[in-house]
């Protein structure tokens, strides 16, 4: 008999909690459909875990992610704990799970749902039909290059350092991840840097180039970041797949999830290398815990939803039941239905669980004709 999967749940602070409750309830619908055992368990992170035991999280829970064939990741952080040093702060348990879990691939998909296209900041005709992917590397750059802190000159000046390093390895990695992921797309890949000005930025943009010359198949082109901010608001759909560094990835992925409609909508899948056959993976929506309405049950449960989209895609390898879900959320969002991050002024907004339940029904029916592609020509 095949050992059940093991998904381990980690809601996290604020909206964190709802959303992935929201999610649990689709994993539900799932489990008996997968060919698989679920095993789920769950655990604190973030605030919640400062609040019981002291940290961000705890060396249980890191040593549970480890083991676990994937983690289910709400969102962390709130004015409760921002006065805290940075390595305590909650964000330090996402951070930390990355590093540990060597989650070097953080995949940002921004796609716009034909229902939502009045909802972005762009005209609608720039953004129908958008359908791009952010590649980040998650576990170098910046956000973890050493020396970092504080240091006080012998004239009294304070200088606050944080450092940029790169290996050749840890971009051929993400780029070679990237090229994968590509492939199976439009073969279109942007590599995103600043070797105008950096010199990782060098390293970056030579190292990707090595990496993508054999393989024919993909036309690999190279933008600085800067440009690319611009060109994402001006032009999204020229991108397919992006791949960059963890800061640039951390920016451009927000400016592209706006693009969209709505940062409510935006999953994201962080993997690690292949060991073993297996890839070690978290998912986890692209928006924060937004303790402005943590409570209220009115958060949009949807990225969250799609982030276990993206779990039956790259860990169960379930591309159908991917698929499925992707078309019922879809359906819903055709029917009218809105969280009140994508309501206009004045229009009836859903609450959390209603939506949730909305996507049930939709893959009730959907189940129900075995037809998900159905439900999409119908939306
Ligand atoms: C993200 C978030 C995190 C990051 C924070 C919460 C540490 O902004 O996942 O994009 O900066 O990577
Ligand atoms: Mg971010």
């Amino acid at each position: 008999m095949r050992p059940p999967f093991r998904l381990l749940v980690l809601p996290g602070d604020g909206i964190g909690v709802e959303v992935t409750d929201a999610a649990l309830r689709i994993v539900e619908w799932f489990m008996p459909r997968l060919g698989v055992e679920v095993a789920i368990e769950h655990g604190l992170v973030g605030g919640a875990a400062i609040d019981a035991h002291g940290v961000p999280i705890t060396d249980a829970v890191v040593a549970r992610a480890m083991a676990a064939d994937a983690v289910l990741f709400g969102a962390v952080g709130g004015p409760r704990w921002d006065a805290l040093p940075i390595a305590r702060r909650p964000e330090a348990g996402i951070l930390r799970l990355r590093r540990d879990l060597d989650l070097f691939a953080n995949v940002r998909p921004a796609f716009c749902f034909d229902a939502l296209v009045d909802r972005s900041s762009l005209k609608p005709e720039l953004v129908r039909g958008l359908d791009l992917v952010i590649v980040r590397e998650a576990t170098a750059g910046v956000y973890f290059g050493q020396p970092r802190g504080e240091e006080t000159l012998p004239d009294g000046t304070v200088r606050v350092i944080d450092t940029q390093a790169y290996t050749a390895d840890e971009v051929r990695r993400v780029a070679a991840f990237a090229i994968d992921l590509a492939r199976g797309r439009s073969g279109r890949l942007c590599s995103v840097d600043k070797a105008n000005v950096m010199e990782t930025g060098r390293l970056w943009r030579h190292t990707v180039a090595a990496a993508a010359a054999s393989h024919p198949d993909i036309a690999l082109s190279h933008m600085y970041a800067d440009n690319c901010a611009m060109q994402l608001v001006r032009q999204p759909r020229q991108f397919d797949v992006i791949v960059t560094d963890n800061l640039f990835g951390d920016i451009l992925s927000d400016a592209a999830a706006m693009l969209t409609g709505s940062l409510g909508m935006l999953p994201s899948a962080s993997i690690g290398p292949l060991v073993g056959g297996r890839r070690r993976a978290l998912y986890e929506p692209v928006h924060g815990s937004a303790p402005d309405i943590a409570g209220r049950g009115i958060a949009n449960p949807l990225a969250a939803i799609l982030s276990f989209g993206m779990a039956l895609r790259f860990s169960f390898g379930d591309e159908a039941a991917a698929r499925r879900l992707e078309a019922a959320v879809a359906h819903v969002l055709a029917t009218g239905l809105r969280t009140a991050d994508l309501a206009d002024a004045g229009d009836a907004a859903v609450s959390c669980a209603r939506m949730t339940r909305a996507v049930l029904d939709a893959l009730d029916r959907g189940a129900a004709s075995d037809a998900p592609d159905a439900l999409l020509a119908e939306a």
